[in-house]
């Protein structure tokens, strides 16, 4: 089930942030135009993945640098490192995510 996070006006294009939603925090970003939504909590030593630095597609971790692909939640460094990607829909003005069904 979509769950409501904020408003798009809330999250503009190059920018990331923090959510709580359904009791985990959430890390979005807006990359040419679209909402990305991946675990905020990175798998090394608990960084939060949405205060990092945005480039491209990939979010750094802002403790060690260890950085995620928005795209599959994939870590480029290091290889085989991964977090969760949400699905994320805009609708009526407003951000939802959900989890992306396992298979
Ligand atoms: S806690 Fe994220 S890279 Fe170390």
């Amino acid at each position: 089930m979509f769950v409501p996070l904020l408003a798009s006006s809330e999250l503009k294009e190059g920018e990331r942030t923090v959510v709580h939603a359904e009791g985990r925090d959430l890390a979005l970003a807006r990359v040419h135009g679209v909402v990305y939504a991946i675990d905020n909590v990175c798998p090394h030593r608990n960084g939060e993945l949405g205060r990092g630095d945005l480039q491209g597609y990939h979010l750094y971790c802002p403790l060690h640098a260890w950085s995620f692909d928005l795209r599959d939640g994939k870590a480029f460094f290091p290889q085989g490192a991964k977090v969760e990607c949400f699905e994320v829909k805009e609708e009526d003005g407003r951000i939802f995510a959900r989890r992306k069904p396992q298979g």
